[in-house]
């Protein structure tokens, strides 16, 4: 068994020492995936594993046999755009676009850890089951993901549209 990247089975690397990164980038030519500082400070390179956000330029590709890897080119539905990517586009969410796929992807890995009620530094209630995507919690959460053009304010607006209301409803359920 392999590593099923964007649903499809793929064979893992024979070196141990490939990255995640490199596997997606150099071996199966997703270069939606970029890679930025190659050493985890800037989130370029985030992807979604089992649905959690990693950075995937600290992950060795042979860790990850049989688990499910999506990138920024297996987020849309069938050639559509996901709705995060849409928002991104009406808010001017980036400007050079290098960030952007490791923007969106951490942002839906995010969102799964607000409604799993996974507290951050700025979380005031540690015992909440959910928690309300706040411009706080968003500025809080994100903040290990870096644009170089100054884009935040586009990409905080795009992230609280798309899910704004709907994790304040789950957190008050
Ligand atoms: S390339 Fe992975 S965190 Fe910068
Ligand atoms: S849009 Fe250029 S680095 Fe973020």
């Amino acid at each position: 068994m392999g590593v099923i990247v964007n649903g499809t089975d793929v064979e893992l690397p024979d070196d141990p020492r490939v990255s995640l990164l490199d596997l997606l980038r150099e071996g199966l030519h997703l270069s939606g995936t970029k890679k930025g500082c190659d050493q985890g400070a800037c989130g370029a390179c985030t992807v979604l594993v089992d649905g959690q956000r990693i950075l995937s330029c600290l992950a060795l590709a042979v860790q990850y046999e049989g688990r499910s890897v999506t990138t920024i080119e297996g987020l849309g539905d069938e050639g559509a755009l996901h709705p995060l990517q849409q928002a991104f586009i009406e808010h001017d969410g980036f400007q050079c676009g290098y960030c952007t796929p490791g923007q969106i992807c951490s942002a839906v890995g995010m969102i799964e850890e607000l409604r799993r009620g996974v507290p951050s530094h700025v979380t005031a209630d540690l015992a909440a089951t959910a928690i309300p995507c706040s411009r706080d919690e968003l500025r809080e959460r994100m903040s290990g993901n870096l644009c170089r053009c100054g884009a935040h304010n586009g990409i905080m607006d795009a992230i609280a549209e798309t899910y704004g209301a709907e994790t304040h409803r789950e957190a008050a359920e």
